[in-house]
């Protein structure tokens, strides 16, 4: 057991595809109840890496530390037990199933009872999560499908929260929203925040990782080209990095 205030370390991390090298010895370190903006080009290995957290790729070397102790994550149900979430750009979600049918979609509350007594306990806990993460979605009953893009993306994010994770991961959480919808997804993204939940946010919005983030990431061609407190740093300097 290793003590410092990292919730997740990845060290040394190599990961390539026939001949190309996607991640090249990258090291990343994500603190207690911090957002990190994960930034680089096309290409650089964000979504590698990122995948290589949620078991969806395994590493050709390399190593991961959660809350100091190595794990190994072999497959996407290790990744949850550990504790990480990820939200997908394209939110995953069943366009024909209400909000508490999404929320708790592969892990529906069994039991004894009668279905409508189910789907009750399912609805009343449905607006429990909704209602802690403040999400604004008047009638819980209502499809998938009919709701706003922000509403969608708000439910997917609470889908995520759901299972209790530590560390979050958002891949271009706000890439398809209009501009109003983008505020309320970052004020989300700072709730979570405030809950104690760690957040590595992956997007090519700069304007969105300076609002939100505590430290800045940056990747360049499957490359750890630095790391930057955003209050000491500016737009300017990490194009820069980036490029
Ligand atoms: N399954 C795969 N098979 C082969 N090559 C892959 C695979 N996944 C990623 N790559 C390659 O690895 C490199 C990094 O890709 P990755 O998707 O991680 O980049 P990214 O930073 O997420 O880019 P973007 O901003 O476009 O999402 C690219 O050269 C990509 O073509
Ligand atoms: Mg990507």
């Amino acid at each position: 057991m290793r003590e410092n205030n990292y919730t997740l370390e990845m060290k040394n991390i190599h990961k390539s595809f026939g001949g190309i090298h996607a991640l090249i010895d990258v090291s990343l370190e994500l603190r207690h109840g911090e957002i990190l903006g994960l930034v680089g080009d096309n290409a650089a290995g964000k979504s590698t890496l990122m995948k290589i957290l949620t078991g969806a790729y395994q590493a050709n070397r390399g190593r991961i530390f959660f809350e100091g102790r190595e794990v190994h994550i072999t497959n996407p149900r290790v990744s949850r037990q550990v504790g990480i979430e990820m939200v997908y750009q394209d939110f995953e979600l069943c366009p024909n199933l209400n909000v508490p049918a999404n929320l708790f979609l592969g892990r529906e509350i069994t039991g004894n009872f009668f279905k409508a007594l189910k789907n009750r306990q399912m609805e009343n806990k449905a607006v429990e999560i909704l209602g802690r993460l403040k999400i604004d979605i008047k009638n819980s009953k209502i499809k998938a499908n009919r709701l706003s893009g922000g509403q969608q993306q708000a439910l997917a994010i609470g889908k995520a929260v759901s299972f209790n994770p530590k560390v979050v991961i958002m891949d271009e959480p706000t890439a398809s929203l209009a501009v109003m919808e983008i505020e309320k997804v970052i004020d989300l993204i700072l709730r979570f925040k405030e809950q104690g939940i760690s957040i590595i946010l992956v997007t090519h919005r700069l304007d969105d990782i300076f609002k939100v983030s505590d430290r800045i990431f940056v990747l360049k061609h499957g490359r750890r080209v630095d790391v930057k407190e955003t209050s000491q740093t500016n737009k300017d300097e990490i194009i820069k990095l980036m490029f």
